[in-house]
């Protein structure tokens, strides 16, 4: 057989490769270089090859959004990205103006309250998922986001970032956001820790609240994303708490975070929120980033030897006045946040503004607004027999994706309300009108990106409504699009509401189309409560949210049926702001303290424990089919301690069309001996049907359910006795109830 000419080559092929390969392998990769050892291993290896110097470079800012790692060694700088919506386009090395890149605009998925309105914890998962892959895709190593804060009132301006008033919801929503992000080998840095609940002062405020609102409202979502989401960082908050600031917080970071939950990641100040070097030192903060330096007061340019934990830090050092081991354990900390992200090789590469994207997008954005009424079946509207069509509102028009602080985004395209109306309706042979209505805000921009868009009006208050009044009379439906729009004061971080009402006169213009046209649904584009005093006047109320870049696509899908609208409220609308436990007892939004005397009386927790009727419950949401839930059953009434029962419950879908029902489980505590809520969510579940059809949801009760936090003995405890399991629709729509008691 003759032989293969290649055949002879191999043995020569075998020697080159062999010597070529055996040159690449001969230098053997430091231990903290090998990633197939254990994290610790490489963290150990790497802190004894750094000197004091490098060792301090890497706990503080190098520039607006990066922090040094170790030239020398290889150990590469960590770069962070705002914000909980989509990934912040590029700016300066030492500015918040851009850098004019072209390459670095996002999706801008829905805000954090629509993602929370979905009560799907897949949406959140698909979400985190998402947006860690735009993250990954432009080599970010910590994402600025999610926030958990909670909605204490209406008039905070940063609640469109957070996820509601109930401690649970956050908690079941938050985990796997974080869990799903850092699979992209990218830290989710929750934020703000804790007890931002208010942009007024924000820099210096001093909350005041009891131990039993702090562990049972304010903390249990921080919690939970450390301790089952595996959250690798957490951004410190402005404020103070027991006269500290919270990015330096003994009570907060050393006992509570990296003391009772053993938090392994690192704690990142938020920009700004760092005022003292020895503070700083002992109480816990391992990255500061975003410090004012020129004298502490404004920034100057590459003053980075001057923050806190910079120069001033490694003097103490050098001295011996400050301890090494406290310096080690942040920077054991910084190294195994770079070895999960910068230095991981296991991570994928992630993606920026695919298809896939606008779908997880519009999918959230669908399933996350909330019908909030709907008589006569005005929604969804029927394409087909609706020939004229009116939408009036500037929210309609007005881009939502710029604005409201540093969340604001950069994106590849957003489509507006209008925009995704006109495309859905022509196709079936509807005509869509618009009018304006009224003016907000024409501006476009934040930060230095302008959305481009010319809103200018020249007409008159008077004229845009006349206009408006008058096509609403030769309409077959009108939708008003309207709500609060970002701008300073109307959602918007750095500052909170000064009304609970709509601003812009908008009140006037709905009232109006409300006369001119009984077929009218009002839409609200917001992030929070608002006042509806012609509510009784409207047949239709959808809160559509901030829903991102596939707004408009995601708000025709549900308005003309082709996404049947499945959203809960995550927080309560009270009727007016005395109705909120914060507002009733005048402590919002405080002085140089603020006293949460509501204590844990939160939101629904308020309005159940003092009878006050909402405008819209915590929880409500309805659909364009009916459901209904009942033949509660028990696995036994009497848990023992160390025990748990099945609540089962049957929910039908009674309707003519598929639909998904939130089913909630509440559970009061009918023989407290200290102040309890009326009730409290301890269950949800989504549960999708067809006409007819029905499932069984099995809810697990175990004491860990019934427990409040004994501020007595610092210690979690479930006191035996009856208690009452309540199933229901919303906090306010209760199907049915049954007793139990815990021995
Ligand atoms: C801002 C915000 C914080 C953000 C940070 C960086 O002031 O409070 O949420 O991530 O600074 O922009």
């Amino acid at each position: 057989m003759k032989k293969n000419p290649t055949l002879k080559l191999l043995p020569l092929l075998f020697f080159l490769t062999g010597c070529a390969g055996g040159a690449r392998n001969d230098v053997p990769l430091a231990a903290y270089q090998d990633a197939t050892l254990p994290l610790e291993e490489r963290i150990e290896d790497a802190l004894s090859r750094m000197t004091l110097e490098e060792k301090v470079a890497m706990l503080h800012a190098q520039s607006k959004f990066s922090s040094a790692g170790v030239p020398r060694l290889g150990i590469p700088e960590v770069w962070c990205t705002d914000g909980p919506h989509g990934i912040r386009p590029e700016v300066l090395w030492d500015e918040w103006d851009q850098a004019g890149w072209t390459n670095d605009s996002c999706t801008a998925f829905p805000a954090l309250t629509c993602l929370a309105a979905t009560w799907n914890p897949a949406m959140s998962a698909l979400y985190g998922q998402s947006i860690g892959e735009e993250a990954r895709y432009r080599e970010k190593d910590v994402l600025l986001g999610p926030g958990v804060n909670i909605y204490r009132t209406p008039l905070n301006g940063r609640n469109f970032e957070y996820m509601g008033e109930d401690p649970y919801l956050a908690s079941r929503m938050v985990v796997p956001y974080v869990q799903e992000v850092q699979k992209q080998g990218v830290a989710a840095c929750v934020k703000h820790f804790a007890l931002n609940n208010q942009e007024t002062r924000r820099l210096s405020v001093d909350v005041e609240v009891d131990d039993r609102a702090l562990y049972e409202i304010y903390l249990p979502a921080f919690k939970a994303a450390v301790e089952e989401g595996g959250a690798w960082a957490v951004m410190g908050a402005y404020n103070k708490y027991k006269g500290q600031h919270c990015c330096h917080n003994e009570y907060l970071l050393n006992d509570i975070l990296k003391g009772e939950w053993g938090f392994d990641g690192v704690v990142i100040s938020d920009w700004g929120g760092v005022h003292d070097t020895e503070e700083s030192i002992r109480n816990g903060l391992d990255m500061e980033f975003g410090t004012w330096t020129d004298g502490l007061r404004s920034g100057t340019r590459n003053a980075y030897d001057n923050y806190y934990l910079a120069h001033p830090y490694l003097d103490l050092l050098r001295k011996g006045a400050a301890d090494v081991n406290t310096l080690d354990d942040k920077v054991r900390r910084v190294l195994r946040l770079i070895f999960r992200t910068a230095m991981n090789t296991q991570k994928p590469f992630g993606s920026l503004n695919s298809p896939e994207h606008l779908a997880a997008a519009r999918q959230i954005a669908g399933e996350g607004m909330v019908l909030l009424k709907n008589d006569n079946g005005t929604l969804p509207l029927d394409a087909g027999s609706t020939k004229r069509l009116l939408v009036v509102g500037e929210n309609a028009v007005k881009m939502m994706t710029v604005g409201g602080g540093s969340s604001s985004l950069k994106v590849r395209h957003e489509v507006t309300p209008l925009e995704g109306l006109r495309a859905a309706a022509t196709a079936a042979g509807c005509e869509v009108v618009y009018e304006r209505g009224y003016v907000g805000d024409p501006t476009g921009s934040y930060n230095g990106v302008t959305t481009g868009q010319d809103l200018s009006e020249t007409r008159s208050e008077e004229q845009l409504l006349a206009d408006a009044v008058s096509a609403a009379k030769e309409a077959d439906a009108v939708l008003f699009i309207g709500g609060l729009n970002k701008s300073w004061g109307q959602d918007c971080e750095g500052g909170d509401r000064k009304e609970y009402g709509l601003p812009y006169a908008q009140d006037r213009v709905i009232e109006a189309l409300a006369a001119a046209n009984p077929r009218l649904a009002v839409v609200l584009v917001s992030g929070n409560a608002v006042a509806m005093p012609w509510v009784d006047r409207v047949p239709a109320v959808l809160e559509a949210w901030f829903s991102g870049s596939e707004a408009g696509n995601a708000l025709a899908d549900v308005v003309f049926g082709k996404v049947n609208p499945s959203g809960k409220l995550p927080f309560t609308f009270p009727v007016h702001l005395e109705d909120n436990a914060a507002h009733a007892l005048g402590e919002f939004p405080g002085g140089d303290s603020v006293r949460y005397n509501e204590s844990l009386f939160v939101g629904y927790r308020w309005h159940d424990t003092k009878a006050i009727k909402p405008l819209f419950a915590f929880g409500h949401g309805l659909s364009y089919t009916t459901f209904e839930i009942g033949n509660l059953r028990l696995s036994t009434d009497r848990l023992d301690a160390d025990g748990s029962l099945t609540l089962r419950v049957d929910v039908t879908n009674t309707g003519d069309r598929p639909g998904a029902e939130v089913v909630q489980l509440y559970i009061g505590d009918d023989e407290s001996f200290v102040p309890r809520p009326v009730k409290e969510l301890k269950g949800f579940a989504k549960v999708s049907l067809q006409p007819g059809e029905t499932q069984t949801v099995e809810f697990g009760i175990t004491p860990a359910s019934l427990s409040y936090y004994d501020d007595t003995k610092g210690a979690w405890t479930a006191e035996p006795g009856l208690f009452t399991a309540y199933v229901g629709a919303a906090s306010d729509d209760i199907r049915g109830s049954v007793d139990f008691t815990l021995e």
